[in-house]
């Protein structure tokens, strides 16, 4: 939604993938909508837009936030990654990005920013998920393509080359080792997911 000409302006400083930002921003102005029009940073997909998809996940202070439930005003001072700072300064992928391209953990793409940014915060926390913990992070975000049992063998492969310090082997040990996910049971939903949450207020 364009700003209107006679809207008040707030000053924030976000600090992006380590890169910070001064901008002025209406006090309605979504954290998707900064990243994605004000920051360019078109990594962070939006899909439903009032917090169920999870495609805008982005971290916060290295916690998972659905972007667009979160004002740019209230992330004033934080510290935020995007999908496109999960990779090392130097390029090299972040583990769950190499898991998730060996399991194949995506079909057309579109929620894997969402699943990055959850999954690399998750593992932070959690580095040796089971498979049943693994798909129960995860329940929160959607895939519209219904991949979830390459996404579930990804977490755990993360999870080997992020306790190998990443630099477990070329082959992927846990892709096709999930166990015989049935489609049924493998959409999350509104009664499990357990989503990150949002700052701020809903539109
Ligand atoms: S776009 Fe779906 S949760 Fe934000
Ligand atoms: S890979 Fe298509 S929506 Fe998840």
């Amino acid at each position: 939604m364009p700003d209107q000409p006679d809207e008040e302006l707030h000053a924030i400083r976000l600090q992006v993938n380590g890169v910070p930002h001064d901008l002025r921003v209406p006090a309605r102005r979504l954290l998707s909508d900064c990243l994605r029009h004000d920051l360019r940073l078109t990594g962070t997909h939006v899909g439903c837009e009032h917090g169920v998809c999870g495609a805008c996940t982005v971290l916060l202070d290295d916690e998972p936030v659905r972007s667009c439930l979160t004002l740019a005003v209230g992330a004033q001072g934080t510290r935020i990654t995007t999908v496109e700072g999960l990779a090392a300064p130097d390029g090299s992928p972040h583990p769950v990005q190499r898991a998730f391209a060996e399991c194949h953990g995506l079909q057309c793409g579109f929620c894997t920013p969402g699943f990055l940014t959850l999954v690399a915060a998750y593992l932070a926390e959690n580095p040796a998920p089971t498979e049943e913990e693994a798909r129960a992070a995860i329940s929160g975000n959607l895939c519209r393509c219904t991949g979830y049992q390459n996404i579930v063998a990804a977490v755990l492969r993360a999870a080997e080359l992020g306790a190998a310090g990443d630099t477990a082997g070329e082959r992927p040990e846990s892709c096709g080792e999930t166990g015989d996910i049935r489609r049924e049971d493998s959409v999350p939903t509104q009664a499990t997911a357990q989503s990150p949450r949002g700052r701020g207020d809903l539109r």
